[in-house]
C-alpha cells in the first residue's frame, strides 16, 4: 500500500515538472569533458575539443535515443581545479560519463570521483602507466608512455645508438619514460649514461642541453607533454647538438604534429616512437585529417585529437550497446573489449586492463608536399602497456 502511494506520488512529481524539463531528463545523455583549455597545455585541450566536436558532426548527437550533451570544463591541467569540476560535473550536471583529462596529475585527482559515483571516465590524453589503475571505472583510449618509450629502446641500438643521455619532464609520464626507456636499452645492450630530469612548469632547456653537450652521447632521448616539443627542438639545434653528432630522439610527443610544421628543416630525420601520426597511410585516417582540418581552419590533428575523436567513439558505443539505458556500470562493461579501426590504425580496450592496446609506429620527420610529417617507416603491432607487467 505504502509502495503504492509512493508511486502514485513520483508519477504526480514527474507529471508536474514543465514538459521540457521532464523530456531534457529523459532523454539527454551528458559527457562531461575536463581539458586544459588555459595554460601551458592548452593545444591538447584545443585540439580534444575539435575532435570530440567533429565525432559528434559526423555521427549525429541523438544515440540510442539519447540526445548526447557536451559539457565542456578548462581545469587549466590544474589538479585541484580539476577534482572540484569533477565533482560538480557529477552531482549538479549529474554527467553519464567524464573524460578529457590532458594530464596525468588531472586524471589522477579526478578517479576517486569516477570510484564514488561509479561513473565511466575516459582518459582521452594522459598517459602515465599507473592511471587506469587509480580507479576501476577508467578506461584509456589515448597511449602510454612505457608503449612508446619500449619500442624506441628496441630501435636505438639496432641503428646506432648505444649510448643515451635521458631528458624527461619531471613528473609521471616522464618518469615512466626515464624507467622504461633505460630498462630496455639497457637490456638490449646499450647504456643510460645519465638521466635528467627538467621541471613540467616553465622549464628552461638550456642548462640541461649544454650537460649533453658535454657528455656527447649517441642520442638525446627525450619526453615533454605534448605543446612543450618545439621549445626543446629549437634549443637543441640553437646548440648545434645535432652538428655535433648528437641525435634527438623520443616519445612522438617531442614531434607533435600540432607544432611540427612550425620546427623547421632542423626537424627532418628526427626518430620517434608513437601511436599516431597525421601521416599515417589508412583511408580511415585521410579522411578525419581532411574533415578535422577543414572544421578547423586547417589545424592539423595531433595525437591528442585522435584520443578525443576515438574517446567519443568508446562512449557513443557503450550507449548504443546498452539501448541508452545503461547505468555506470553497465556502461563502463559496454566500453571493455571495444575493438575498432582508429585513425591511427587498429585500437581495443582490453577488457581486463581498461587500457588501450595498440599499433607503435617508427616515425622519421620527412617533407611531403611542402610540409613535415612523421613518416611512419616501421611498426610493432598490438602492444599493450609494458607497465601493467610489472
Ligand atoms: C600526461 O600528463 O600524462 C601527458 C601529457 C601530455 C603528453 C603525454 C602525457 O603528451
Amino acid at each position: 500500500m505504502q509502495k503504492r502511494v509512493f508511486l502514485a506520488t513520483a508519477a504526480l512529481a514527474t507529471f508536474a515538472l514543465p514538459a521540457g524539463l521532464a523530456l531534457a531528463q529523459d532523454n539527454s545523455f551528458k559527457i562531461g569533458l575536463i581539458l586544459p583549455m588555459t595554460g601551458q597545455q592548452a593545444s591538447t585541450g584545443k585540439q580534444i575539443e575539435a575532435a570530440a566536436r567533429l565525432y559528434m558532426a559526423q555521427n549525429g548527437n541523438t544515440v540510442a535515443g539519447k540526445k548526447i550533451e557536451l559539457i565542456i570544463k578548462d581545469d587549466a591541467a590544474t589538479p585541484d581545479v580539476t577534482k572540484r569540476l569533477a565533482q560538480e560535473l557529477v552531482v549538479n550536471d549529474k554527467v553519464n560519463v567524464l573524460g578529457g583529462f590532458g594530464v596525468t596529475p588531472a586524471a589522477l585527482a579526478a578517479a576517486p570521483i569516477a570510484t564514488q559515483s561509479k561513473t565511466p571516465l575516459v582518459v582521452m590524453a594522459a598517459a602515465t602507466s599507473s592511471i587506469t589503475q587509480a580507479s576501476p571505472y577508467i578506461v584509456r583510449t589515448s597511449f602510454t608512455v612505457p608503449q612508446a618509450a619500449v619500442a624506441l629502446a628496441d630501435w636505438a641500438p639496432k641503428n646506432g645508438i648505444k649510448k643515451v643521455v635521458t631528458l624527461v619532464s619531471d613528473y609521471g609520464p616522464g618518469i615512466d619514460a626515464e624507467r622504461f626507456f633505460k630498462d630496455r636499452l639497457t637490456f638490449n645492450g646499450g647504456q643510460v649514461v645519465d638521466a635528467l630530469r627538467v621541471p613540467l612548469r616553465s622549464p628552461d632547456f638550456a642548462p640541461f642541453l649544454q650537460k649533453v653537450r658535454d657528455i656527447k652521447p649517441d642520442a638525446l632521448f627525450v619526453f615533454v607533454p605534448s605543446g612543450a616539443g618545439a621549445a626543446v627542438m629549437k634549443q637543441f639545434l640553437e646548440r648545434g647538438m645535432d652538428k655535433a653528432g648528437i641525435k634527438l630522439i623520443g616519445t612522438g610527443d617531442v614531434t607533435d604534429d600540432d607544432q611540427l610544421n612550425d620546427m623547421g628543416e632542423g626537424a627532418l630525420g628526427v626518430v620517434t616512437a608513437h601511436h599516431y601520426s597525421a601521416a599515417h597511410p589508412s583511408a580511415a585516417n585521410k579522411k578525419f585529417v581532411e574533415a578535422f582540418e577543414k572544421a578547423n581552419k586547417g589545424m592539423r590533428p595531433n595525437f591528442m585529437a585522435a584520443g578525443g575523436y576515438d574517446g567519443m567513439r568508446v562512449i557513443y558505443e557503450a550507449l548504443r550497446a546498452t539501448k541508452g539505458k545503461g547505468t555506470g556500470d553497465d556502461l563502463l562493461a559496454a566500453m571493455k573489449g571495444q575493438i575498432f579501426e582508429s585513425p591511427r590504425g587498429p585500437m581495443f580496450i582490453d577488457a581486463q586492463t581498461r587500457d588501450v592496446v595498440q599499433n607503435i609506429y617508427l616515425r622519421k620527420v620527412e617533407k611531403k608536399d611542402g610540409q613535415l610529417f612523421n613518416v611512419e617507416f616501421d611498426v610493432i603491432k598490438d602492444v599493450k602497456d609494458p607497465g601493467k607487467a610489472k
